[in-house]
């Protein structure tokens, strides 16, 4: 079995070299943190002082790195881990866009190709999916998640999961998964990237850790802890999380990686004396690699001379780490994943792109669509195509994407000129002007734009964030759009045409005046490789959108963190403008501006006649709820249907309303189908405040919403003993 032979090769390592395997370096060129140099890492990769490579890109390199560690006595081989978020080669849409299209199968798929496309690239492990649960828009890093609930974001977790990793590990065409970051980084003081989290147990297990759990549940091979503090610990030194939790209660197989250099940061924290007792904190509390501090490599073996860490505590983060380097087959063949001939094909593959295009069109959330300015009808004349990032291939890319060296990215990624040229037929006209830099505050193009939109019968307007703006590091204290872009919009607005604006983005953005006077809103994020296409899509009626908002929009940045399962209050807002000593802002309207669960359609659904097979139950017993949904448009469409419940007072206090289901629906025009949900005891579970997962007996309401705001149908049940 495999526990054998990792146990016969951990008889012959030396401490040096049981240590290395807890090592990860970084390749040169490629940095995500500030890198340790050390000019020796391909001599200590031939010594066995070397676990794991990040950064490494391609087969020629991985192959290369794998020949040095083919070199060391014991031939353990070099597991190669690499940000592959939202895609390797084929860029699908930023996580926090896919999470919008709230179609597990979709998410799942663009797993699957970026893991098919890295396996043959020569890597073995993903640092993905992450699943924090981000409630503040200022963090950069909501554009890497799936946004603010923790339903929605524990189905996508395990989807994810699945499509990274397949059927099983050591299948070529699978990576591990590494789930992260663990926990609660989404949670930082002030949505400040590194920041402190203060949290209760209670907040912990039922918001930020569901996640984490299904990822686990779905099989994740490998977790990474956190750069944040959690309640006064560092969670690269935090034994309660690591230990405690995943490895203890949740029984977790798997090896922990720290987050870049967060082991050696906790002497920064003013947690650890120096990267000696940093090392000591992370290795007792559960870390088992190190990436990027050199604190195992320089530390550990000294620590185990003074009797302070035990080698049995070594040999665990060792076995987790061997085991899975014997389960991807790495002993049997260190150079399976570095395959010329598989990257090939699998770079290549057209299926792929299709994928990328499918996921990009189902991302996009339509936010406004007054007097059916959209979809545009395709013998419009001519179309005025304004904005700073109209032309540009990267800006669909988003943060994480992978760049290869190789790859002519102008050439691969479709710009949203490019697919709007290739949508129109040769009797409209395209016209161009940039109008102004996505920052700063330069309008000397305002004038060309302004005279360009007069010359067109419609205006698409392209603004937004530059894909730098959102992502690690990238906490923004204002979430207004960039620079001079809506004064961009209002100069374009004041021509009379009918504008169409695109907002491209990694978070939600602050555009109250475009909201309110533009007659149609196309959220459009970053979309990646096939953005162009499934944009011109969308814009021409060729995809009915069917996005819908899996993070709540503010209307100032003041509301932040503003989410829609927050609790009642004592003084709730009776309703959008009650101020009267209730818990509101005075200067602003009760709502957001958009609301989670938000999203329209070129058609519309009806919702009727809600049935519940019974409004009385015991918890060993099950609800069926179901309604009738109709399309009652002109064209065929899908529909997220949303189910919501309130638990309606407990021994904690509950959410004004927690999303417990989903379905995304599609019907024909004037079709219609019975929609059914079941409620059972797990979904009427809470922790109450002894930390125990219990359903308290008592009255109950269940909302069938267009969104968390567009609650449709309700009705009472109660929860008898
Ligand atoms: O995987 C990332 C992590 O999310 C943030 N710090 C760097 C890691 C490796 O690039």
């Amino acid at each position: 079995t495999i526990d054998q032979k990792v146990n016969d090769l951990l008889k012959k390592m030396t401490i040096e070299e049981k240590i290395g395997q807890l090592n990860q370096y970084t390749g040169d060129n490629s940095a995500t943190g500030p890198i340790t140099i050390n000019p020796n890492k391909q001599a200590e990769i031939k010594a066995g002082l070397v676990g794991s490579m990040l950064n490494i890109i391609g087969t020629k390199y991985t192959r290369q790195y794998q020949e040095l560690a083919m070199q060391s006595r014991l031939k353990i081989p070099l597991l190669f881990g690499q940000d592959v978020i939202h895609g390797y080669k084929t860029t699908f849409p930023i996580p926090l866009a896919e999470a919008a299209s709230w179609d597990l199968a979709a998410i799942e798929l663009a797993a699957r190709v970026a893991a098919t496309e890295a396996a043959a690239s020569g890597i073995h492990w993903t640092f993905a999916p992450m699943v924090d649960i981000g409630r503040d828009p200022r963090w950069g890093r909501v554009m890497e998640g799936a946004g603010e609930d923790t339903y929605l974001g524990s189905k996508i977790a395990y989807a994810r999961v699945k499509g990274f990793q397949g059927n099983k590990l050591g299948d070529l065409n699978s990576v591990m998964a590494c789930v992260k970051h663990f926990a609660a980084y989404g949670a930082a003081v002030g949505g400040r990237d590194y920041n402190s989290v203060d949290m209760s147990e209670r907040m912990l297990f039922e918001t930020y850790l569901p996640p984490f759990k299904a990822a686990l549940d779905a099989g994740a091979a490998t977790f990474m802890n956190s750069f944040n503090d959690l309640n006064g610990v560092p969670a690269t030194g935090n034994a309660h999380l690591q230990r405690d939790i995943l490895k203890g209660k949740w029984n977790f197989q798997g090896f922990v990686v720290s987050d870049w250099g967060s082991i050696g940061e906790m002497v920064a924290h003013g947690y650890s004396k120096d990267l000696k007792e940093a090392a000591y904190s992370a290795i007792t509390a559960g870390s088992d690699m190190d990436m990027e501090s050199n604190a195992y490599r320089y530390n550990l073996a000294e620590l185990i001379k003074e009797g302070r860490v035990s080698v049995d505590l070594v040999d665990d983060a060792v076995k987790r780490i061997l085991r899975k380097k014997f389960e991807l087959g790495l002993f049997e063949d260190p150079y399976r994943y570095s395959d010329d001939k598989r990257a090939e094909k699998a770079l290549s593959n057209p299926e792929n792109r299709k994928a990328a295009l499918e996921v990009a069109e189902k991302s996009i959330v339509l936010l406004k669509n007054e007097n059916q300015t959209l979809p545009l009808s395709k013998s419009v004349k001519t179309i005025a195509f304004i904005g700073p990032m109209v032309k540009e291939y990267k800006a669909n890319m988003g943060f994480w994407s992978v760049e290869l060296p190789e790859v002519n990215y102008d050439k691969w990624v479709v710009s949203q000129w490019d697919g709007l040229q290739n949508k129109v037929g040769k009797n409209t006209k395209l016209l161009y002007a940039k109008g102004c830099e996505v920052d700063g505050d330069n309008k000397d193009g305002f004038a060309e734009a302004v005279a360009t939109a007069k010359q067109a019968d419609v205006v698409i307007l392209s603004i937004g964030e530059r894909r730098d703006m959102s992502g690690e590091a990238k906490s923004r204290s204002d979430l207004h759009l960039p620079g001079v872009q809506e004064d961009l919009v209002k100069a374009i607005q004041a021509t009379g045409k009918p504008v169409v604006v695109l907002v491209n983005a990694g978070r939600p953005l602050i555009f109250n005046w475009t909201a309110d006077n533009v007659p149609a809103i196309v959220y459009t994020w970053w979309l990646g490789t096939e953005a162009g296409t499934a944009i011109a899509n969308v814009l021409f009626g060729d995809y009915n959108p069917s996005g819908k908002l899996p993070m709540t929009f503010p209307r100032e940045v003041g509301q932040v963190p503003i989410y829609y399962n927050h609790f009642s209050t004592g003084r709730p807002a009776k309703d959008e403008d009650s101020k009267n000593y209730v818990s509101a802002y005075i200067d602003l309207k009760n709502s957001p501006k958009f609301p989670f669960g938000y999203g329209l359609s070129y058609t519309k659904f009806d919702y009727l006649g809600l049935k519940l097979s019974s409004t009385k139950i015991k918890s060993n017993e099950t609800i069926k709820v179901s309604f009738q949904l109709s399309n009652v448009g002109k064209v065929a469409g899908e529909e997220v249907v949303q189910l919501y419940l309130k638990d309606k007072f407990g021994s904690v206090v509950r959410p004004v309303l927690e999303l417990k289901d989903f379905q995304k629906v599609k019907l024909n025009a004037g079709e219609s189908k019975t929609i059914e949900f079941t409620i059972d005891k797990e979904k009427l579970s809470i922790y109450n405040n002894k930390l125990e997962w219990v359903a308290e007996p008592g009255d109950f309401e269940v909302m069938i919403g267009a969104s968390s705001a567009d609650i449709k149908l309700r009705s009472d049940f109660e929860l008898v003993q």
